[in-house]
């Protein structure tokens, strides 16, 4: 399979050390055996703090994506660096490269392209473009729920979602830079008018990503 595998920022970067980064290195290099990868990562809390930063500054909210951007870059080179030779040694910064540089045979590892979206936008809109057989989405929860459960015990989870009753339950979210929650409106567009299977897992623990592929874990958005 031609898989996409968005992972956060504020999951690589949780404790700020090389961890994360060298336990999803060994993790895509098992997959990339059988399957042909792309992975994109997110900004995570640095993204914020910078953001934050500029934003006291007045700039516009384009900018402060900017931002984000360079260091979702950031972040994609640390994985790069983590995974070796295995990986492509260039950062894309956009589709047309990310393509271009798959025909390497190495793993292409990608951060944001424009602003206003955010890094999931990003890996649907790449499995739309290299014509993905999935999208894994590794996020700092254990899938799709009605309400947020940190703040609510009954929150429920869902085991599969459309994307019209996605974009129901994220429509109330804020849309500034930085603020993004796991999936944003322009990835759920994408998901739906091309049928991307994406499913959300906790990236926390990066097995979760390989049991994505082979049993049901987290949320699995798929037209009706
Ligand atoms: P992320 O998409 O990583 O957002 O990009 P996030 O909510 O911090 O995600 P986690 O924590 O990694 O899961 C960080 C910021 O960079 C800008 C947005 O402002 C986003 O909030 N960005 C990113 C873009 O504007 N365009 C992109 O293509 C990617």
């Amino acid at each position: 399979m031609r898989i996409v595998i968005a992972i956060g920022g504020s999951i690589l970067l949780k404790e700020y050390d090389s961890k994360k980064f060298e336990a999803y290195a060994e993790i895509i290099k098992q997959l990339n055996d059988d399957h042909e990868i792309f992975i994109v990562v997110g900004g995570g809390r640095p993204a914020r703090d910078y953001i934050g930063v500029v934003r006291d500054m007045g700039v516009s909210e384009s900018i402060c994506d900017e931002i984000g951007i360079q260091v979702t870059r950031v972040n994609a080179r640390l994985l790069q660096l983590a995974l070796k030779n295995e990986s492509y040694p260039a950062i894309p910064e956009n589709f047309q490269e990310a393509l271009e540089y798959a025909c390497s045979g190495k793993i292409v590892i990608m951060g944001g392209t424009e602003p206003a979206h955010s890094t999931d936008a990003v890996s649907c809109i790449l499995a739309e473009y290299v014509d993905a057989d999935l999208v894994i989405n590794a996020t700092s929860v254990d899938g799709l729920y009605d309400k947020d459960p940190n703040k609510f015990d009954d929150a429920k989870m869902f085991s599969q979602v459309t994307p019209d009753k996605l974009l129901e339950i994220v429509s109330t979210n804020d849309n500034k830079a930085g603020t993004y929650e796991f999936i944003d409106k322009t990835a759920i567009g994408i998901i739906k008018r091309s049928n991307i299977k994406t499913v959300i897992v906790n990236g926390n623990n990066p097995e979760n990503v390989k049991k994505a592929i082979t049993e049901p874990i987290g949320t699995l958005i798929v037209n009706e």
